[in-house]
């Protein structure tokens, strides 16, 4: 029976195109659903855009554009970036789409009820910019404007009718949910600012908005549209089709929504409380990652300090990226980049030690055996601890979500093995016989055909260009072929230059 796995990226807002932040969260989801893959998981991975709210709303209007034509225009650019990236998302969901509309309606009719809305009136502070309301002890004021203090993003004054849900009395039960799952939220630094927030007490929220409307209707009474956030976060269960009865409910609850720590209280307070109000699972983790920064400060559109991944794309490659993201940002903490660092690392790890080894030792192979894998004969002690590296401790990075240190293990195996070469030295025939030559080469060619396999999920393409070589398809890259010794005799090509050298 083969096991499930959902896993989510934020869905963005298409209020402009993607930066190198989007880029990073949505490869990091990437990496997670293909490692899933390759120990043979079914995986539902999604992603999308989120296009209602009032931010959307007035970004059309500064284009002179409705809201949908101009979110049309956007979220394609979205959309176009999922291949670019080379994500294996399953699907692509816009909160614009039937299926969605009617899960938010849904869900609202539920949680009406089940009594956990009601009518009143708000008055207090609103962040368009982050689509947030915010209390008096999380303003404050910087020449002249009032800005929330964790976000630096203005704020206005709000006061008008509004629905609201009964946060304030799911505090006892988040609070005691977060202690009997420790690892729902992650990081551990993130865990202890959201049970820090929640302890000091919630208030109702309110769920929508009459001044402006661009946003899906409350079900009879339709001068409210649903707080944009509400209507966001319901994504998740309307990819399933959770309410319908052909729905996809075998991947729900979620395994993992992968956030940026902007989105926290969000995901790991709200989106629960939902959830409970309606009586359905709680996903099983969030997990937060940091800020991609451009030099010292966050990487962010409203700041103008963008790299913009298509260019580094295209003139670095994509999956040299993909490895340099994810090996260089410590997977949950912020982390600079720069060209010049990625520059060292295509260099270095990819170019010299990867590339290189591969290289030296098919040009050897195809050499003295004809491209033949050898058998093997009397291996030495050093031989047999190379060849018996096994996958624990890449799997282990991987189900701690330590996705730099699953691409640092694969680079250190990759630099013992490298060596273990520079050592024994197959080139070398005075000192080796042929006997002891096709024990080197094979002990080699099995670490590469290792190193590809976990290289899988960060390098897609570069992974299966390799492993074509050894007669492996893309649909037998997985964790059992890692395992599984190659065939004596196996006829072995040449990949050619796998990761060209920068200058
Ligand atoms: O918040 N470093 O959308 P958004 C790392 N629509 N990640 C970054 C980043 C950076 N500098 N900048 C952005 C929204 N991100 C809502 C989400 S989900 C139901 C609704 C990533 O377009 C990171 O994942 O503002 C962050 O959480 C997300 O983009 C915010 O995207
Ligand atoms: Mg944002």
């Amino acid at each position: 029976m083969s096991k499930n796995f959902y896993i989510t990226t934020p869905i963005y807002y298409p209020s402009a195109k993607p930066h190198m932040g989007h880029a990073y969260s949505s490869i990091s989801a990437d990496v997670i659903a293909r490692f899933k893959r390759l120990q043979d998981y079914k995986v539902f991975f999604l992603t999308g855009t989120d296009e209602h709210g009032q931010k959307i709303q007035k970004a059309a209007e500064k284009e002179k554009k409705t809201p949908l034509e101009f979110c049309d225009q956007i979220s394609k650019i979205f959309l176009d970036l999922c291949s670019i990236l080379n994500l294996s998302n399953t699907d692509f969901i816009r909160t614009t789409e039937k299926r969605h509309y009617d899960t938010v309606q849904h869900l609202w009719n539920l949680l009406q009820k089940n009594d956990e809305i009601y009518l009143s009136k708000y008055s207090g502070w609103y962040s368009v910019s982050d689509e947030a309301f915010y209390s008096q002890d999380e303003i404050e004021e910087v020449d002249g404007i009032k800005r929330n203090i964790a976000s630096g993003s203005p704020v206005e004054w709000v006061e008008e009718e509004s629905y609201f849900f009964r946060l304030s009395k799911w505090t006892e039960p988040l609070i005691k949910f977060y202690k009997e799952n420790p690892d729902f939220i992650q990081p551990e630094s993130r865990r202890n600012e959201v049970v820090k927030f929640v302890e000091s007490g919630l208030k109702d929220l309110s769920i929508s908005r009459t001044s402006f409307n661009w946003g899906i209707p409350v079900p009879n009474d339709d001068k409210h549209i649903m707080y944009v956030w509400m209507d966001a976060l319901t994504n998740y269960i309307s990819a399933t089709n959770y309410f319908s009865k052909e729905n996809n409910n075998n991947f729900w609850p979620a395994d993992i929504h992968i956030i940026g720590k902007d989105i926290l209280r969000f995901h790991a307070v709200y989106w629960p409380a939902f959830l409970m109000a309606a009586k359905i699972n709680l996903p099983k983790k969030v997990f937060g990652h940091g800020w991609i920064l451009s030099g010292e400060e966050k990487m962010s559109k409203s700041k103008g300090n963008i790299l913009d991944p298509i260019e580094i794309i295209n003139e670095f490659g994509l999956d040299e990226l993909r490895y340099y993201l994810m090996k260089e940002v410590i997977y949950g903490q912020d982390g600079k980049i720069n060209l010049e660092n990625l520059k060292n690392c295509i260099n270095s790890d990819l170019a010299n030690n990867i590339g290189n080894l591969s290289q030296r030792i098919i040009t050897i192979l195809l050499k003295k055996f004809d491209g033949r894998l050898p058998a093997i004969k009397n291996l030495t002690q050093i031989d047999k601890n190379i060849l018996e590296t096994n996958d624990s401790k890449f799997v282990n990075a991987m189900n701690s979500l330590e996705l730099h240190n699953y691409v640092r293990q694969i680079v250190n195996f990759a630099s013992d093995v490298n060596k273990y070469v520079n050592d024994e030295e197959p080139w070398n025939i005075k000192r080796n016989s042929n006997e002891r030559i096709a024990n080197i080469l094979y002990v080699v060619i099995e670490s590469l055909k290792k190193i590809f396999i976990l290289l899988h999920p960060i390098m897609p393409e570069k992974s299966e260009n390799f492993l074509k070589c050894l007669s492996i398809k893309k649909e037998d890259i997985t964790l059992v072929n890692f395992n599984k010794k190659l065939e004596i005799g196996l006829e072995i090509t040449s990949p050619g230059i796998l990761f060209k050298k920068i200058l």
